[in-house]
């Protein structure tokens, strides 16, 4: 089977998983482990657009410059919690609005390295709307595991999501 069979036969199982549901963390909870298991990557995840909780959040108002990135379900190794917007892949991803593919993270500038396992990773952005509330984390223990078809699949089994 290749790979965009794979994606093909998912995409009506993502479908059927999130449809009618609206609680996005049992959405996530499901995907996350659809994907996981049926391509055994490394690590499976989301990463939450959320406020940052300081005193200085407590006056002022919810905006891009006072959220950061909290881990969210996943499968795969324990993970970092808070990933800092412009930071790392998933928040390069948060910060440009694009998928980000990338073959060797060792390659990548900032990589954020939550296990030294991880070899190449693709994040790709959750619009509701205009606005990105969440981003999908894809980590691989292989180099260049991800490549231009997963980015076309896996934007659309996010949809699923919101
Ligand atoms: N590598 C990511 C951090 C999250 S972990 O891979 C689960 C990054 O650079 O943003």
């Amino acid at each position: 089977m290749t790979k965009e069979d794979k994606y093909k036969s998912l995409l009506p199982q993502v479908k059927a998983l999130c449809e009618g549901e609206t609680d996005m963390i049992a959405k996530m909870a499901n995907v996350a482990a659809l994907l996981h298991h049926e391509f055994g990557f490394w690590w499976t995840g989301f990463y939450r657009v959320a406020p940052i909780m300081n005193c200085e959040f407590r006056n002022s108002n919810f905006n891009i410059q006072n959220s950061e990135l909290i881990l969210g379900p996943f499968q795969g190794p324990i993970a970092c919690v808070h990933i800092a917007y412009g930071r790392g892949v998933c928040g390069t991803a948060w910060k440009e609005r694009r998928t980000v593919v990338v073959p060797d993270v060792e390659e990548f500038p900032g990589h954020i390295a939550c296990s030294s396992e991880s070899r190449s990773e693709i994040v790709v952005p959750v619009f509701q709307g205009d606005e990105i509330v969440v981003v999908l984390d894809i980590d691989s223990r292989e180099l260049a595991t991800f490549d231009d078809t997963d980015r076309r699949y896996l934007e659309e089994v996010v949809k699923f999501i919101v």
